[in-house]
C-alpha cells in the first residue's frame, strides 16, 4: 500500500526533527511492536517485525577510532549539526578523538565530521574545566599546557563510554566529563572531584584543530557567565574559510550556580581577570583566547556537577544563543540523552535483524555500520550563511564520490525522507552556485575528487522515489536542471564543483594533455571514468521522465569509458591479464600508466591522493582497480577484457595479487561482481571474505577512513548480503548475515523481509558453510534472479525467501533476465 504524502507536512519537515514518525507507520523499536517468532517460516506472511527494541545499544561508536579510520565517536542525533566530541592532540584527530590513550586530551568541541583525510575540520569552541589551578591567572589556558590524559581501564583501554547521543569520560585530573546533543545545541556536564573549592570552566574561541582562526569576537556577561562570540576558520579540504558562533551559558546541577566567582578572558597562558571582551585585551594576532570563570562550588561538599549548554550557528552568536535556548531551555540533560537515543533507535530500528544464530560482533557491526551511515551529511537547515531559501540544507558533503555507492542507496531503503531534505538541499545549491555540491565543509566548496557525483546520488533518489518527488518537496524541473548543469556547463572552476564538461563533449573522453582553465589538469583518466556513470545516472532520470532524446545522449555518453581502454596493456607477470584503462591524448594516441600504479605492488609507492606528486591519470586507486569501474556496464567490460573466463580470472587475480583496495571506494563493487559472470557463489565468497578481514568491531576494525559513512553503509550492505547499484532500480543480491533481515520504508510503510532457509551461521574466515542462493521466491512465488532484486519488491513489501546451500557452483538462474543488467546488453528498466 503506498501512503499520500500530505504536501502541508512539507512545510514543516525542515522544523520537524523526528520526520521517520511523521509519515507513516512509526516500526520505532523502541516501541515494542509485534514480535514475531525467530523461525524463517516457509509460507510468506505478514511482514511486521521488531524483534530488537533498542538496536542503538548494539552501536559501537568507537570501531574506526584508531588507525585512520578517523570516526566520530561522540554525542549527536542522526545527520545533527552538533558532533559533540573529545579533542586529542593524535596526529590522526581529524573527527577530535583517538581511541588511543596514549594521546592527550585537549577540550570538548562542538561540531566535526566523521572519517574524512583532509585537514582536522571543524573542532570549534572547545570547553575545558579545570579543578586545580593555584589561581585564576595561574590557570594553564593554553592548548599545550592544560591538555592531558584521560584515566585507562586495566585492560588498556581509555575510561571513555560512548552510545548513540552520549559520550562520557574520565580524565587523570579526577574530572568527569558528559556529552549529549541535540540539532544545533551540545549540552555537557562536568563533574569536579570531591572538594573542589574553585571549579573553573574555560571557553576556546579560537582553537579549531588546524590554528586556522582569525576575525576573533566574543564577549562575556560577567553577571551570568553567558560567552557569545565566534571567529572565522580555514575549511578542510578546500581552499574555502567559514565562520562559526557559539553562545555558551552555564547552570549548576542540585545547586543554584549564582555568579561567576572570578571571570576574564585569556589569550595563551594568560588570563587577565575582569575583563570581559577580547577587543579588551587583544593587541595583535594571538593564536588562542577565549574565556575563563571561577564558580561558586556546590554546597556541603557535594561533587560539584556544572552543566554547560553550547549553542553554535554559522549565521550569528544572536542564532547560537537562540538556538540553545530553543532546542534546551531547560538544560535537562537526561531528557536531552533519551531523546536522542530515540531518535536513533527509530532511524537503527527500521532495519531490524534477527540475532538467533548469529554472533553478537555480527549484530554490534552491522548496527555500527547502520549507525555510521547516519552521522554525516549534516542537518545544517537555517545556518546557511551563503543564502536565504526555505530549502533544507545540508552540509557535510564529505564527498559525494565516497558516499554516493552505497550510503544514499541504503537511505532509499529505509530513511527516504531524509534523503529527500539532502537532495533538496542539494538542488538549492545549485540554484544559488549554478553547480551541484561535490563536496562540501563547514558551508565551503571542497576540491572534486573526479566525478560530479551528486548526479548519481538525485538520479538513485528519482529513479526510485520519482512518483513520490513532488509529496516529498523535490521540484522534478529544478532536479532535472541542476543535473543538465553538471553535464553541460563548463564551470569557472572545476576543481571544486562540476565537471570540465567542454573538454568531455568535445572528446568524449578528458584529454591527459589538453590544459583547459579552471582547473588542476589531473586524474584524466578517472575521472572519465566517472562522467561515464554520471550521466548514466542522468540518462536513468531522463528516461523516467520520458525525455527520449536526452535519455539516448546520455547514455551513449554513459558508454564513452570505452574511449579510454588500451587494449594492449598486460600487468608484468600476468600476461594474460590483457586491456587497461589508460590515460589518452587530445590527438587520441594513449599514454601509458602502470597498471600497478599507486596499488600495493606500485615500484613508484605512489597514492594518487589528491596532492600526490605524480599526476598520472588515476586518482585513489589503480588502473587495475579502475579497469574494473563502469558499474552501469559490465557485461561491456567483460567484452573488453576477453570474455567470461577471462573476466573471472581476472577478478581472482585481482584478489590473489592483492589489487583489491579495501581502503577505497573504487573497489567496492568488486567482490560482487562475479554476478556478472553468473558465478554468484564466488561474488558470497569474495565479499564474506572481505568483511572477515578487513571489518570488525575493534577500535581499529576499518581498513582505512570511513569516508563520512561510506565505509559503514558499504559494511552494512555486505552484512545485508545486498550491494546496490546506484541510479538503477536493482540491487545485486548474496546471503545476508542474518535468518532474516527486515527493511521498513516509512514512505511506502512497508516492511521487506529477507529470510533464509537452510540458515546455519557464518563461519568467520568467510569461506565455506551453507552461504550460496541457489534460488529465491518473492512471495512464495519463484523469481526471475537469485542474483539480484528490483526495487519493486521492496516498494510494495514482499517477503524474500532465499534457499541456501553449501555449494559455492550455484547459478543467477535459467531465464532470460536471470543475469543483473547491463547498458549493453538490453538496459535497465
Ligand atoms: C501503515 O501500515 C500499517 C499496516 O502495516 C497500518 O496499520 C497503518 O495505518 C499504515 N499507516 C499509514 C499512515 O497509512
Ligand atoms: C520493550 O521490552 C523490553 C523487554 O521486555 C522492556 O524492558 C522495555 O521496557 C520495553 N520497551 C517499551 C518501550 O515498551
Ligand atoms: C601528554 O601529556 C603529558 C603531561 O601532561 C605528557 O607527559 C605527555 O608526553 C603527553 N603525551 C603526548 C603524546 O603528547
Ligand atoms: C568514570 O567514573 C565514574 C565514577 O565516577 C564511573 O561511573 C564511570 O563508569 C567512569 N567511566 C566513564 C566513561 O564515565
Ligand atoms: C537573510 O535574511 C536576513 C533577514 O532578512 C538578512 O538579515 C540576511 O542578510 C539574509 N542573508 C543573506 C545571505 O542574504
Ligand atoms: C594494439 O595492438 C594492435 C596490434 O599490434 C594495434 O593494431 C593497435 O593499434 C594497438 N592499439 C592501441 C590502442 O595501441
Ligand atoms: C599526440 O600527443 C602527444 C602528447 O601531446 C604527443 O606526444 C604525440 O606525439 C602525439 N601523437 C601524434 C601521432 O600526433
Ligand atoms: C605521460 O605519462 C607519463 C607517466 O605518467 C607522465 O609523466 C607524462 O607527463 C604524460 N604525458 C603527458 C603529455 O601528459
Ligand atoms: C580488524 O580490522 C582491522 C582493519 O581491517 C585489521 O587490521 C585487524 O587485524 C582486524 N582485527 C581482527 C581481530 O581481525
Ligand atoms: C564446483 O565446480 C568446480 C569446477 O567446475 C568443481 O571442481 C567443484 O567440485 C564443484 N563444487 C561442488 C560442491 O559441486
Amino acid at each position: 500500500m503506498r501512503l499520500k504524502l500530505n504536501p502541508k507536512l512539507n512545510l514543516i519537515w525542515p522544523l520537524c526533527i523526528r520526520v521517520g514518525t511523521v509519515v507513516g507507520q512509526s516500526v520505532s523499536a523502541s516501541t515494542n511492536a509485534s514480535s514475531e517468532s525467530p523461525q524463517a517460516s516457509s509460507a510468506p506472511s505478514a511482514p511486521p517485525i521488531s524483534t530488537i527494541a533498542d538496536p542503538a545499544s548494539f552501536v559501537l561508536p568507537f570501531i574506526g577510532t584508531t588507525n585512520g579510520g578517523h570516526v566520530f565517536p561522540g554525542a549527536t542525533l542522526p545527520h545533527g549539526m552538533i558532533k559533540a566530541g573529545m579533542d586529542t592532540d593524535s596526529p590522526g584527530n581529524h573527527a577530535g578523538y583517538d581511541g588511543d590513550p596514549q594521546f592527550n586530551v585537549t577540550g570538548f568541541s562542538q561540531l566535526h565530521d566523521s572519517g574524512t583525510g583532509g585537514s582536522v575540520p571543524l573542532s570549534n569552541f572547545k570547553i575545558w574545566a579545570f579543578a586545580q589551578c593555584s589561581s585564576f591567572e595561574k590557570c594553564p589556558t593554553s592548548l599545550a599546557s592544560r591538555k592531558l590524559l584521560r584515566k585507562v581501564l586495566p585492560n588498556g583501554s581509555p575510561d571513555d563510554f560512548a552510545s548513540p547521543g552520549y559520550f562520557s569520560t574520565n580524565l587523570t585530573n579526577g574530572i568527569r566529563v558528559e556529552l549529549t546533543a541535540t540539532r544545533r545545541t551540545a549540552l555537557h556536564r562536568y563533574i569536579f572531584p570531591a572538594g573542589t573549592a574553585h571549579p573553573r570552566l574555560m571557553v576556546d574561541l579560537t582553537n579549531d584543530g588546524q590554528r586556522s582562526s582569525t576575525e576573533p569576537a566574543m564577549t562575556l556577561d560577567p553577571e551570568t557567565g553567558k560567552v557569545e562570540g565566534g571567529a572565522s576558520f580555514a575549511a578542510s579540504f578546500g581552499p574555502g574559510r567559514y565562520k562559526a558562533f557559539t553562545c555558551v551559558t552555564f547552570k549548576g546541577e542540585g545547586y543554584d550556580l549564582g555568579k561567576p566567582t572570578e571571570y576574564g578572558i585569556w589569550q595563551g597562558n594568560f588570563p587577565v581577570q575582569g575583563s570581559t571582551s577580547i577587543l579588551q585585551v587583544y593587541y595583535g594576532f594571538v593564536s588562542e583566547m577565549g574565556a575563563l570563570f571561577t564558580f561558586p562550588p556546590a554546597p556541603r561538599n557535594a561533587r560539584t556537577s556544572i552543566l554547560v549548554r553550547v549553542g553554535v550557528s554559522f549565521i550569528s552568536s544572536q542564532q547560537a544563543c537562540a538556538n540553545a535556548d530553543e532546542e534546551i531551555p531547560d538544560f535537562g540533560f537526561e531528557k536531552v540523552r533519551t531523546e536522542a537515543q530515540e531518535q536513533w533507535n527509530d532511524v537503527l530500528g527500521r532495519i531490524q535483524v534477527d540475532t538467533h544464530g548469529v554472533d553478537k560482533e555480527t549484530v554490534q557491526l552491522f548496527y555500527s555500520s547502520l549507525y555510521r551511515t547516519h552521522i554525516s551529511p549534516a542537518d545544517y537547515t537555517g545556518e546557511n550563511p551563503k543564502w536565504n531559501s526555505t530549502e533544507p540544507y545540508y552540509d557535510s558533503l564529505y564527498c559525494n564520490w565516497d558516499t554516493y555507492r552505497t550510503l544514499y542507496p541504503l537511505m532509499s531503503l529505509h530513511d527516504p525522507v531524509t534523503f529527500s531534505r539532502i537532495v533538496r538541499g542539494m538542488v538549492d545549491i545549485q540554484k544559488h552556485e549554478g553547480w551541484l555540491p561535490e563536496c562540501r565543509g563547514a558551508t565551503a566548496q571542497h576540491f572534486i575528487q573526479g566525478g560530479s557525483n551528486a548526479d548519481p546520488i538525485l538520479g538513485e533518489f528519482f529513479v526510485k522515489f520519482h512518483e513520490h518527488a513532488a509529496a516529498l518537496g523535490v521540484s522534478t524541473d529544478d532536479l532535472y536542471n541542476a543535473l543538465l548543469a553538471d553535464a553541460e556547463n563548463e564551470p569557472p572552476n572545476w576543481n571544486l564543483q562540476g565537471r570540465q564538461a567542454n573538454a568531455w563533449k568535445q572528446f568524449n573522453y578528458i584529454p591527459q594533455d589538453m590544459f583547459a582553465p579552471g582547473g588542476a589538469n589531473t586524474k584524466q583518466a578517472s575521472r572519465t571514468l566517472e562522467h561515464a556513470f554520471n550521466d548514466f545516472a542522468i540518462a536513468q532520470v531522463a528516461k523516467v521522465l520520458g525525455k527520449t532524446e536526452d535519455a539516448q545522449k546520455y547514455y551513449k555518453r554513459a558508454g564513452n569509458f570505452a574511449n579510454i581502454w588500451n587494449p594492449n596493456i598486460t600487468v608484468p607477470g600476468a600476461p594474460d591479464v590483457l586491456g587497461m584503462v589508460q590515460p589518452r591524448f587530445a590527438n587520441g594516441t594513449f599514454n601509458f600508466t602502470d597498471p600497478r600504479h599507486c596499488s600495493i605492488h606500485d615500484p613508484e609507492m605512489a597514492t594518487c591522493f589528491l596532492n600526490a606528486a605524480r599526476r598520472d591519470g588515476f586518482y585513489e586507486s589503480s588502473p587495475i582497480v579502475y579497469s574494473q569501474y563502469v558499474p552501469h556496464d559490465t557485461a561491456k567490460l567483460m567484452e573488453l577484457q576477453g570474455g567470461l573466463e577471462k573476466f573471472v580470472s581476472r577478478l581472482d587475480f585481482i584478489f590473489g595479487q592483492g589489487y583489491f583496495d579495501s581502503t577505497n571506494e573504487p573497489s567496492q563493487q568488486i567482490p560482487f561482481m562475479y554476478h556478472y559472470a553468473n558465478r554468484p557463489g564466488l561474488s558470497t565468497q569474495r565479499s564474506r571474505q572481505t568483511i572477515a578481514q578487513f571489518f570488525n568491531a575493534s577500535t581499529n576494525g576499518l581498513p582505512g577512513n570511513d569516508d563520512s559513512g561510506a565505509m559503514g553503509s558499504y559494511a552494512a550492505f555486505y552484512l545485508a548480503g545486498l550491494y546496490p547499484l546506484p541510479a538503477t532500480r536493482q540491487f545485486l543480491l548474496s546471503s545476508p548475515y542474518f535468518r532474516q533481515i527486515s527493511f521498513f520504508n516509512p514512505v511506502f510503510n512497508t516492511t521487506t523481509v529477507i529470510r533464509s532457509k537452510n540458515f546455519n551461521g557464518n563461519p568467520s574466515t568467510g569461506t565455506g558453510g551453507r552461504l550460496f542462493v541457489q534460488s529465491v521466491t518473492v512471495n512464495g512465488q519463484p523469481y526471475k534472479s537469485n542474483c539480484y532484486l528490483d526495487w519493486d519488491v521492496f516498494t510494495s513489501g514482499s517477503v524474500i525467501e532465499l534457499t541456501l546451500t553449501d555449494n559455492i557452483n550455484v547459478t543467477c538462474g535459467n531465464g532470460a533476465n536471470a543475469l543483473p543488467p547491463s547498458l549493453s546488453t538490453g538496459g535497465y528498466d
